[in-house]
């Protein structure tokens, strides 16, 4: 860190800090079809953050659902090009009487923001404008070549990114990609994700009549869809954990004596996980730890469920149509497009008869791991402990963010996962925040991690 470049940061920290809550204030849900002109306002809000402080080549460009955002600064001749990732897309807010002011209305409270995005992902976007920004502003050149891919649909599976990076191929030659949307592992020691898991999201819709009937009248002749619909999710998973869906298993790649070490070693207090959870007990497959089921385990789970009546009081119908929402995350070597059919012909194979089954695919993510000893990584680890204090842990996560196997197959390029939230920020939640603190020291963390990467012999 030059003295420089820690003056112009310790004289913008304020204009930083209204940039950062701007950002925050454009309410960019890409799940949701009424926030599609959000989601394209967060884009052109982005690119032109780029295109003023010297990015060249700034696109938003379309992808058939929310835009991509592009740009590159390739003036480091002999350096390395690094593909720089994060999503401008959020979550939905929901439930929205848990927040303690509106998601999209950003505050400051102590030394965090609050507000939808904060941390994932749109504060992690603005760690790498903002070092970027800064940079050239002080040196005029970047240690590196950056190139920027900001998606808008990370949140809905990232649908149509896979076939933009398909077309624009040639144009994203790099060394290396890194992607900022992943975080710490306890407290605020600094980690590196290193296993990301997949995903396969379905719904499944029981249907049996034109209208509901009358409990009395029909009930003992007909098929109840949400009886129906409860005996196939418990078809889905036996007591000891394991999901029995004939096929699951059977890509999956075993932990190796050397990952269990790994997953030992991590600082973990189970009790206290529970603890801070308010639960009575952990629960999951047998045989593993609670890391191990959580990083490198695949799970099924029912996101959602509904149908039948739902209003106070009784009402004594048979339901025409009940339905779930249910994902499974997976781990190497499994292939979300075979666990769907997979599951698909169990989920028709244990209905029970009188009713109509359908199972859509509600879009996935494939699982992946990246080298903890790329010499990437390792720089990675070294501008980590540069800026936060302290080495990093390496951590596998069981979050998901399908561009990491994208960029390792379509692109074939390296992946380093660095991010900067704690697990205490609340992604996905109400009241998601970060830290100022953090937000700050990530900027730092990034113009020394390119620094870095200039050193390192090519
Ligand atoms: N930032 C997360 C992924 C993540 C979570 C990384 C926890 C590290 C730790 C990302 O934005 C996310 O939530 N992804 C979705 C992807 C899904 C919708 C395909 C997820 O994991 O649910
Ligand atoms: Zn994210």
């Amino acid at each position: 860190m030059t003295d420089e470049l820690e003056t112009y940061l310790a004289t913008t920290a304020d204009r930083r800090l209204a940039s950062y809550l701007e950002f925050l204030r454009i309410p960019s849900i890409s799940g949701q079809p009424e926030y599609a002109g959000a989601c394209r306002e967060a884009a052109e809000w982005v690119a032109g953050q780029l295109t003023s402080m010297g990015v060249e080549h700034v696109e938003v460009a379309e992808t058939g659902g929310h835009p991509v955002v592009y740009g590159d600064w390739l003036h480091a001749p002999g350096a390395p090009t690094v593909i720089v990732y994060g999503h401008y897309d959020v979550q939905p807010v929901d439930p929205i009487e848990l927040w303690e002011t509106a998601p999209f209305e950003p505050f400051v409270k102590g030394d965090r923001v609050i507000g939808r995005g904060s941390s994932d992902d749109k504060g992690q976007i603005h760690i790498h404008l903002r070092a970027t920004e800064a940079i050239l502003a002080t040196r005029g050149a970047l240690p590196v070549n950056l190139r920027f891919v900001f998606e808008g649909e990370e949140e809905s599976s990232s649908v149509h990114l896979d076939a933009w990076l398909e077309a624009n191929r040639e144009r994203l030659t790099a060394d290396l990609a890194v992607i900022s949307d992943s975080g710490f592992f306890d407290g605020n020691r600094p980690a590196i994700t290193v296993g990301l898991r997949g995903i396969c999201s379905v719904q499944v819709d029981v249907r049996t009549t034109a209208v509901d009937l009358h409990s009395g009248s029909f009930g003992g002749a007909v098929q109840n869809p949400a009886n129906a619909l409860a005996q196939i999710i418990a078809a889905l998973k036996g007591p000891d954990g394991r999901i029995r869906v004939p096929g699951f298993y059977d890509d999956v790649v075993a932990l190796t004596e050397t990952d269990r070490a790994a997953f030992a070693a991590l600082p973990f207090d189970e009790d206290e996980y529970r603890t801070a959870l308010g639960l009575p007990a952990l629960v999951g497959e047998a045989g593993y730890s609670t890391l191990e089921r959580r990083g490198s385990r695949p799970t099924l789970d029912v996101n959602g469920i509904w149908g039948g009546f739902q209003g106070a009081g009784s009402k004594t119908i048979i339901p025409a149509h009940a339905h779930a929402k249910i994902s499974c995350r997976l781990v190497v070597d499994q292939e979300p497009s075979t666990i769907f059919e997979l599951l698909r012909a169990f989920v028709l194979e244990v209905a029970p008869p009188g009713c109509s089954v359908e199972v859509q695919d509600l879009g996935g993510g494939r699982p992946s791991l990246t080298a903890i000893d790329h010499p990437a990584t390792e720089a990675a680890a070294r501008a980590l402990e540069a800026t936060f204090g302290a080495a990093p842990l390496y951590i596998r996560e069981g979050g998901s963010i399908p561009v990491c196997a994208s960029f390792e197959t379509i692109l074939g390029l390296p992946v380093v996962l660095l991010g900067f939230t704690p697990p205490d920020d609340n992604a996905h939640a109400p009241n998601e925040s970060m830290s100022l603190p953090n937000h700050e020291t990530a900027i730092r963390t990034v113009a020394s991690y390119w620094d870095e990467l200039a050193r390192l012999p090519r």
